[in-house]
């Protein structure tokens, strides 16, 4: 988060429509990368709202305390947080360690920790491209490695992998996300097929557009913009967080044991009619640009 740029303070869902059995997770334990904001922080609260204990980690601790009060407050469960940077194991390993310690146990993983921006790849550095893939593939790799290596390979548990659908059809502006999101779908596979008869269930969630988020501030700014987006999904609209967080409850529950090494698309057909115009966004681009190099 450079300098200047807004943090915006979470909060929980205004009312939430019960359609689990409310204890379907009692007595289980969520490790959340990037738990503190947006689509994540909207997972664990589902979760916590079913009965779970959570733990959401990434590198902003002021955010992260902030949002395990709002998260406690609102489900009445525990939380912790910890100053997690998914690119270095070290962190990883000392966050499983107390999350152990405070909890004994970890059921899920959802890998939602990613970096992006709007860039055209030819004015993109080389840094700019690794980064991206340091935090969306690497953070992943290390966390799910972390987490079976300290308790998943005895116990077993379910890894869920917060993709896109960038790369189904090389979104313009976004190679360096798509890149790193087709990895994660690669490696979703590979860690089912070696982690299954471990009792891992390991699966990609793929959200379209999602309100509120700052995926959504960054890659389709302004209200007006979401508007015209929901023109180019088939069902009309944009998704909503809470939407994301029903689908991965429904991933660790009972009804999806069968479930491993695939990808759930959650985007209303956003995908399959979306507007994916290289010159129209590269326009678009240049004008942020000339109008940013101007204040
Ligand atoms: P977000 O709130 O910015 O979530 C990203 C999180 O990743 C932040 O909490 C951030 O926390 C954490 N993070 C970034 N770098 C990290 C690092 N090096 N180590 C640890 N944590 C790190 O954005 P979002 O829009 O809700 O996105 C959540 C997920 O959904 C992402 O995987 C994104 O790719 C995916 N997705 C979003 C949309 C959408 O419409 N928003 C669509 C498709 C997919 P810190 O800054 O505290 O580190
Ligand atoms: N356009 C082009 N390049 C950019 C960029 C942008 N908007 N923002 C950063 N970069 C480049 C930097 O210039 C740098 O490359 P360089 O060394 O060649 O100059 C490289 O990316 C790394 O930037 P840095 O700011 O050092 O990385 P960071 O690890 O501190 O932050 C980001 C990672 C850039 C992804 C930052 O935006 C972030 O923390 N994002 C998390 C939240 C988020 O993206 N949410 C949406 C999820 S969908």
């Amino acid at each position: 988060m450079s300098a200047g740029e807004k943090v915006f303070v979470e909060k929980c869902l205004n009312s939430y429509k019960q359609l689990f059995v409310p204890d379907l997770l009692r007595d289980k334990v969520v490790f959340v990368t990037g738990g503190g904001s947006g689509i994540c922080f909207t997972i664990t609260e589902v979760f916590l709202r079913h009965g779970c204990k959570g733990v959401i980690v990434g590198r902003n601790l002021d955010r992260l305390k902030k949002s395990t009060e709002t998260l406690t407050k609102a489900t009445g469960q525990r939380c912790l947080s910890y100053q997690v940077d998914v690119k270095k194991p070290q962190d990883i390993l000392n966050a499983i360690d107390e999350t152990l310690k405070e909890f004994g146990r970890i059921d899920y993983l959802i890998n939602g920790a990613a970096g992006n921006f709007l860039c055209p790849l030819e004015s993109m550095s080389y840094n700019a491209f690794k980064t991206v893939m340091e935090i969306d593939t690497m953070g992943t790799l290390n966390t799910s490695k972390a987490v079976f290596d300290r308790y998943f390979k005895n116990n077993g548990g379910v890894i869920i992998n917060i993709t896109a659908t960038l790369h189904f059809r090389g979104q313009a502006l976004q190679a360096h996300a798509g890149s790193a999101k087709a990895a994660i779908e690669a490696l979703t596979r590979h860690m089912a097929v070696e982690w299954g008869g471990n009792n891992v269930r390991v699966m990609c969630v793929a959200p379209g557009p999602i309100g509120n988020t700052e995926g959504m501030r960054r890659l389709s700014p302004g209200d007006p913009m979401a508007r015209d987006l929901a023109r180019y999904i088939p069902i009309g609209r944009i998704g909503e967080r809470v939407e994301i967080g029903n689908i991965c409850l429904y991933l660790v529950s009972g009804m999806a044991d069968l479930l491993t090494g695939t990808t759930i698309v959650a985007d209303g057909g956003a995908w399959l009619i979306g507007s994916n115009d290289f010159t129209a966004s590269k326009r678009m681009y240049d004008l942020a640009v000339k109008a940013r190099a101007k204040l």
